[in-house]
Parts: structure tokens; C-alpha cells; sequence
């Protein structure tokens, strides 16, 4: 059966170029992979105490039910203040609770930052590799991907302009395929 790659993408917005790289990444997914989008928009804001109390809202629920079902994770985001946004921090805080029941433990991950600009959300890349340590996600080291200028690598249709974009795009689903395939398995 074919593995199953989860999608978080950072940004809840309609035209948001990390969820046209998220799409770009799924049409370049190596047979035997499958890539799909988690949706992570509607989670409340993280408040142990519902964790606690035993109530958890419903959205934070299935978000962990669906979650489990992924043998692993790619994280494709903005940068916000050179950071991870608000909204893919939140999801990795709620999957990371109650203690003890992280949903990304073990599981392979890789990273890609995506910015119009030209730092290409390095920060935001890094700050969500320190939690990701924290989570326990053995997380693919190279190829790095910091997309710049991400304005222009689409066409009208939200296809890709550039081969070069493309084929280094095809390189990275590659080598997380790989990095998928050898490290499975560590979960705690
Ligand atoms: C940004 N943006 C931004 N860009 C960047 O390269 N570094 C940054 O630190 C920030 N900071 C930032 C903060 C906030 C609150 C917003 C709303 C935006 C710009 C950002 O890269 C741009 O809006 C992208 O288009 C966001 O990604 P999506 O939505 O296109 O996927």
C-alpha cells in the first residue's frame, strides 16, 4: 500500500503561493506516494485546560484521528515576523497533546519555506525545525528548500513556469521519499 505523506500548509489564504507549491509538490509525488493536504484552519487556539478538563473541541479531535493515519509529514510555510505562523504552530501544538499521545512522534518530515521575497522564509524554516526536534520528527537535512520570489513561478492556471523550478521540486519529493523509506520506525 502506498505511503501516505500529510500536508500542513501555513497559510489559510485563497491564494496562497505555499498551498500552489503544496499542489505543484503533489503532481511530482513518486509512485507508491501519496500527498494530501490537512487542513488545519479551523483548530481553536491551543488551552491544555479543555485537554484537561476532558472536553477537547471536536475540530481538535479529528484533526488528531486524522493525523495518525500519515506515516509522515511535510511542512510547507510562509514566513510571518521570520517565524512559523500562528496557525501551523497552533497545529503542531494541538497534535503534540495530551502529553504523551504526540501525533508526529516518529514520523519522517520534511520542510519547505516559501516567501515572495528574496530571504525565502529562512527563519520560519529553522524555527519550525527547533520544534520539530522538540516533536520528535527525524526531519529530511537536504536538499534545503527556501522558495523565493514566489510571485512569479506560477502561471495563471497555478502551474509552474520553470523547468528549473520543477525539476528541483521533482529532486526534493525524491529525496523525501528516501528519507521517508529509511526512517520509519522511530517512534518512541
Ligand atoms: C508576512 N510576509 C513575510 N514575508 C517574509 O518573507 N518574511 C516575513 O517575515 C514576513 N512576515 C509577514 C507577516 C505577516 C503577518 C504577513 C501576513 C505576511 C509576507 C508573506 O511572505 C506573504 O504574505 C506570502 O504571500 C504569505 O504566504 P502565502 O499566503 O502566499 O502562502
Amino acid at each position: 500500500t502506498a505511503k501516505k505523506i500529510g500536508v500542513l500548509v501555513g497559510s489559510l489564504r485563497k491564494e496562497s503561493f505555499c498551498r500552489k507549491v503544496a499542489k505543484a509538490l503533489q503532481e511530482l509525488t513518486p509512485a507508491g506516494f501519496s500527498l494530501e493536504l490537512i487542513e488545519i484552519g479551523d483548530l481553536a487556539m491551543y488551552n491544555q485546560d479543555l485537554d484537561d478538563e476532558g472536553h477537547p473541541p471536536a475540530a481538535w479531535t479529528a484533526f488528531r484521528e486524522c493525523a495518525r493515519n500519515y506515516d509522515a509529514f511535510l511542512f510547507v510555510t510562509p514566513e510571518y515576523n521570520r517565524s512559523v505562523p500562528a496557525v501551523l504552530k497552533n497545529a503542531l501544538d494541538i497534535g503534540s497533546r495530551p502529553f504523551g499521545k504526540n501525533v508526529l512522534d516518529g514520523k519522517p518530515g520534511a520542510v519547505m519555506s516559501v516567501s515572495p521575497g528574496g530571504i525565502s522564509g529562512f527563519g520560519a524554516n529553522h524555527h519550525l525545525r527547533q520544534s520539530l526536534v522538540c516533536l520528535n520528527v527525524p526531519t529530511m537535512q537536504q536538499p534545503e528548500a527556501y522558495v523565493g520570489n514566489a510571485a512569479v513561478l506560477f502561471d495563471t492556471n497555478g502551474d509552474l513556469i520553470s523547468d528549473n523550478t520543477r525539476a528541483f521540486f521533482q529532486k526534493f519529493m525524491t529525496a523525501f521519499t528516501i528519507w521517508i523509506m529509511t526512517n520509519t520506525g522511530n517512534n518512541r
